[in-house]
Formats: structure tokens, sequence, C-alpha cells
């Protein structure tokens, strides 16, 4: 049985959503997107292209002017607990233990201390750091960070991650285990989980389907299906045909999209207003 046969309930649906940050530039133009409960899909484009605002988007931090999203058939509010976040950097509080940054969440929704401890360890073994507990967080490596970040956001038991290029600064080695890390998760908890990145491996190594973004406005561009097999396990999977075929295809369509026509003056002129209005706000 495959992963997400064994999820029940209903889709993630982006509807006809039209978006732009105040001005005449559209960052998206009737964007459509359905994602299955318990998929894993990547989100893959050049910088600019919209993936940071389309989870803005999905976690209710910004509205569509025009359609709307939905998880299993409620829209989505940035307090709602069915959502977690993991950024590129770990946005830690430095004065907190690793284990008390995990509790945070939790105290916030009032999970009463016994509880919240249990909840907290539970996850906190899960993401490998059994045994730094009590560390404060700089004294952890950015690997290490990084899973406090993730452990935080599990902990909350989410069934919809979203993750903002979790790995970006971390180092390739460092980056496959916490890839192989997240699987192991992603298979013991089952949730729905947006990834994005910039690294075309990173991509069809986890994902169940590769969205490719195109410059503002053409949207997506292309929904690649990955077929390869799991469970993946490091060189068994990376060595694979398959992974080359789909790596291949992947450069192919992002050159394609980044040398989509660049916006017009007229644009670039109307996108930095909005960006110095956002900015005064
Ligand atoms: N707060 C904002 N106000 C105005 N314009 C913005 C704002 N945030 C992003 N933009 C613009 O919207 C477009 C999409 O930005 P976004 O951050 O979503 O891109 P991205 O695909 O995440 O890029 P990267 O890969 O560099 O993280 C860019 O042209 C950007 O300049
Ligand atoms: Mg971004």
């Amino acid at each position: 049985m495959s992963h997400i046969d064994r999820v029940g309930g209903e889709d993630l649906v982006i509807d006809s959503v039209n978006f732009s940050y105040g001005g005449k530039l559209s960052i998206f133009l009737n964007l459509n997107l359905n994602v299955k409960p318990g998929e894993f899909l990547s989100i893959i484009g050049p910088s600019g292209c919209g993936k940071t605002t389309l989870l803005n988007l999905l976690s209710g931090f910004y509205q569509p002017e025009q359609g709307s999203v939905r998880l299993r058939g409620q829209p989505i509010a940035p307090e709602d607990t069915h959502l977690g976040y993991v950024f590129q950097q770990p946005t830690l509080f430095p004065w907190l233990s690793a284990i008390e940054n995990v509790e945070f969440g939790l105290r916030m929704i009032g999970i009463p201390s016994d509880a919240r401890r249990e909840r907290a360890l539970k996850y906190f073994h899960l993401v490998g750091l059994k045994g730094f507990e009590d560390f404060l967080v700089l004294r952890l490596s950015g690997g290490m960070q990084q899973r406090v970040s993730l452990a935080r956001s599990l902990a909350m038991e989410p069934t919809l991650l979203l993750m903002d290029e979790p790995f970006g600064a971390l180092d390739a080695i460092t980056r496959e285990t916490m890839n192989d890390e997240l699987l192991r998760i992603w298979d013991e908890l089952g949730q729905t989980v947006l990834f994005i990145t910039h690294d075309i491996d990173e991509a069809v190594y986890l994902s169940d389907r590769i969205v490719v973004c195109g410059r503002p406005p053409h949207g997506i561009y292309k929904i690649m299906e990955n077929e390869l097999p799991r469970p993946r396990s490091g060189p068994n999977t990376r060595t694979k045909d398959l992974f080359w075929q789909y790596k291949k295809q992947l450069i192919e369509d992002i050159a394609v999209v980044t040398a989509q026509s660049p916006q017009s003056e007229e644009e670039m002129r109307e996108l930095r207003l909005a960006q110095h209005a956002e900015v005064l706000e």
C-alpha cells in the first residue's frame, strides 16, 4: 500500500488563486494545485518565482485576491494548528534549552506541563536528538538546530508540514542525512509535506511529485510524477537510472523557466514600489 493510500481525509486545494503584492504585477494568475493527503510534494523553480509567497498563501499569512485555499475543505488561518512550518533558518529562542524550544508552541496552545514535556520528548527523540535536551541551542550544530526546529513543528502534530528550503544552509552530507531522517519521520507520521528546495537531487530523492514553478505570472510550468520506488535509501536510490532521468528532465525544465521572459521595466518598477510600500507599512 502506498504512503498516500493509508492516510484519510481530504486534499489541500488551491483553487483559481490570483495574488499580487498590491501592485499590477501578478505573482500568481489562476493558480490551481491539489495536494493529496499524506503526499510529499516538492516545489522547485528560479529565485523569485513565488515559492515562499505560495507557502504564505497556504499558511493563511496572505490572502488570495481571488480564488481560495482550503485544507480539508476549510479556509486556512495562520493560527491553525493543522499547519507546521520549518524555515531555512531554524529561528529558535537562544535563551531557551533545546527541549524548551520544542515545548514552547505546546505551552502556547495550553497543554499542561507534564503532557507537554512528554510530547516534546517524543518528537525530540524522533529527530535523533536524545541526550541534548538541556543544551542551549547556540551550543548545537546547524544540523542539530534544524532538527530542533523540525521537532518543534512536529510536536504540534500538524497534518500539513510546510518546509521552505529547510536544509538549504546545511552542508551536502548533513543535508543527505536530514533527507533520510525526514523520510523516516514522514513514513512514521504520514503528514502531507510541501517542501520547497533549490536542490534538484533533494526534490527527486524525497518527493511523490515535483512542481516546477515559472517566473511570475507564469505559475506552474510542470508537475512531474516521481515513480522511484519507496522506501528510498541513499546510494541505492541515487544511482538508479530513473533518478538520473528525472534529474536530467528537471535540469532542462529549470533552464526553460529561468529563460522565461524577464519582467518588463514597467513591471519591475511596480514590484519595487510594492516592496517599498510593504517596508513603510
Ligand atoms: N513582501 C513583499 N512585497 C513585495 N514583493 C514581494 C514581497 N515578497 C516577495 N515579493 C516579490 O514576489 C516575487 C516572489 O517572491 P518569493 O519570495 O515568493 O520568491 P521565491 O520563489 O521564494 O524566491 P527564492 O527562491 O529566492 O526564495 C519576487 O519577485 C519578490 O521580489
Ligand atoms: Mg523563498
